[in-house]
Order: C-alpha cells, then sequence, then structure tokens
C-alpha cells in the first residue's frame, strides 16, 4: 500500500477574510476599533459603527490609510430604526454582512460606566435602562437584522462580546451582570437556530482591558496594580488581546465551533 501523500494544513488560508464584509459596533475605541483593525487586516471590508460618528468615521479612515476598505457609519444599536438602517447602508455600501461583531456596551454612549453607584438594592429601575439597552436590547436588534440574509446565503459569522461579569457576576455591576449573561443566552440561542445555516454565534467573555472607557480608573497607578493583582498573568488586557479571538471566530478556521463563551482574561476566572 502506498502512502496518501499529506497536505500540510495553511492556518493562514483559513483566516483569510478577503471578500468577507464585517459590521463591528461600538467600532469607534477600544476593543471594537481594535477588532475593526484587525479584520480589515485579515482582508475583510469593515463597517465601523459607533453612536459618535466622528470616532467611527476615524477608526474607517485610518483602516483605509493603511490600505484596507472601510466605512464608518453611526447608529444607536438599541433603537430598532437606526440598527435597520445601518445594515442597509452597510449594504449599499459595501455588501451584505457576513460578520457581525456585537461590541458596543459597557454603560452605552450616554454614561460613564465608572460613575458612582448604589449598591443594586438601593438602585432605580430606571437607572438599570442604559445597561439593558446596549449589553442585551442592542446585541438582538444588530443580530436580527443580519442573521436572515446569513441564513439565506448559508454563511455567517456572529461574535458577541460579553464580560466575565457576565459569567462569574460582579458585586457592583449586578446589572451589566445579568444583561451580559442575558447577551450570551440569546447568542446560545441564535447559534443553535442557525447551525444547519453554515452560520456561527459565539461569545468572548473579558476581563478588564486598557480601554479608554476604563481610563479614568486604570490611569490612577495604585488602582491599576490592585486591579491587575486579580490577573494572573500579571497585565491586563489590550484591545488586541481580544480582537485576535474575535478574528479567529470570525473567520473559516472557527466553522465547527458554535454556542460557545470564551473567556479572555488573563486568567481571572476560569471556563471548564
Ligand atoms: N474594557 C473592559 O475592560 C471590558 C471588560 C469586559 C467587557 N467589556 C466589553 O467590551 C466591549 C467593548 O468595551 P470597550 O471598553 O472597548 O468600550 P468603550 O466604552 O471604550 O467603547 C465602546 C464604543 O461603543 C460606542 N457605543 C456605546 N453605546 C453605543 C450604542 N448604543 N450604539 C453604538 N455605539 C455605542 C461608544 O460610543 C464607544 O465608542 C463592551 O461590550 C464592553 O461591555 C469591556
Amino acid at each position: 500500500m502506498t502512502a496518501q501523500p499529506q497536505t500540510t494544513p495553511k492556518l493562514d488560508g483559513l483566516l483569510d477574510l478577503t471578500g468577507r464584509v464585517a459590521l463591528v459596533t461600538g467600532g469607534g475605541q477600544g476593543v471594537g476599533a481594535a477588532t475593526a483593525r484587525m479584520l480589515a487586516g485579515l482582508g475583510a471590508a469593515v463597517a465601523v459603527n459607533d453612536f459618535h460618528a466622528d470616532r467611527a468615521d476615524r477608526v474607517a479612515a485610518s483602516i483605509r490609510d493603511s490600505g484596507g476598505e472601510a466605512y464608518g457609519v453611526q447608529a444607536d444599536v438599541s433603537h430598532a430604526a437606526g440598527v435597520r438602517a445601518m445594515v442597509a447602508a452597510v449594504g449599499r455600501e459595501l455588501g451584505p454582512v457576513d460578520i457581525l461583531v456585537n461590541n458596543a456596551g459597557n454603560a452605552g454612549a450616554h454614561h460613564d460606566p465608572l460613575a458612582p453607584r448604589p449598591p443594586f438594592w438601593e438602585s432605580d429601575p430606571a437607572d438599570w435602562d442604559p445597561w439593558v439597552a446596549v449589553n442585551y436590547t442592542g446585541v438582538m436588534l444588530a443580530t436580527h437584522a443580519v442573521v436572515g440574509g446569513m441564513v439565506e446565503r448559508s454563511h455567517g459569522r456572529i461574535v458577541t462580546v460579553i464580560s466575565d461579569a457576565g459569567r462569574v457576576g460582579e458585586a457592583d455591576l449586578v446589572v451589566y451582570s445579568g444583561a451580559k449573561a442575558g447577551a450570551a443566552g440569546f447568542t446560545r440561542g441564535v447559534a443553535k437556530a442557525v447551525a444547519r445555516h453554515g452560520v456561527t454565534a459565539n461569545c468572548v467573555a473579558l476581563g478588564a482591558v486598557r480601554t479608554p472607557s476604563l481610563a479614568g480608573m486604570l490611569d490612577d497607578p495604585q488602582v491599576a496594580k490592585r486591579v491587575t493583582r486579580a490577573y494572573p498573568v500579571g497585565r491586563l488586557g489590550e484591545p488586541e488581546d481580544p480582537a485576535a479571538l474575535i478574528a479567529f471566530l470570525a473567520s473559516d478556521a472557527a466553522a465547527w465551533i458554535t454556542a460557545q463563551t470564551y473567556p479572555v482574561n488573563g486568567g481571572y476566572s476560569v471556563a471548564q
């Protein structure tokens, strides 16, 4: 019997996103901006969404300056009509969305996630809305707006950015923890609904990542040192840390991975 010639698998070929259209929500800074750049670097045409048009346009322009294809698109992901208009505009500008990264989060576009909060039992239910709107409703709306097209075309990738707060719970981020856990449950449900159609849906769960939203806290060296102690690798995350996993999950290399949540957290918590 003659041995069959072995072909060497090429991971870089599977990671190539040339011809794909990606939409990254909240891509105007932080993790979303790093993700948009990473996807563009792998060849995707990237729609950079943000509530703040100037942020989206700046990131899109920086991608184009580096030779990539990108389009800045303003929308509030927590408003259904705006999300539909955004997806239609991306379709006209770049083509139908193959990759959705549900990244917009924290306390939404109008609220400071670091603003002092009372204990949950003293909170006003009206204060919960911004957290739920962007971290849960926004994920459902953006997914709803693109997933039907993905099913029709028999290909799609959805990656939802949650937080370790949604996996393990954070005492001072109770509503955020619930909204992120809801987004993860929703993403699992969608994953199973579309699994037979070539569409995958997964979550990445982040620990503390150095982004503008946390700068007010982490720029204080004492606070940064205290927070870092909870991270076995001895440093906080950089936006490129989750962006790399998001890009992998968005690629053809991850075709058999769906309905999962992957922590990117320097060992802060452990998934088993
Ligand atoms: N930075 C962290 O340590 C950390 C930790 C855990 C999870 N996360 C999650 O990672 C994601 C990115 O975090 P980040 O720190 O890079 O965020 P960020 O707050 O620095 O940036 C988010 C961007 O999203 C935009 N945005 C907010 N609400 C929006 C809306 N309704 N519609 C459209 N755009 C909107 C903002 O304008 C901003 O430019 C979020 O989902 C966040 O909850 C972050």
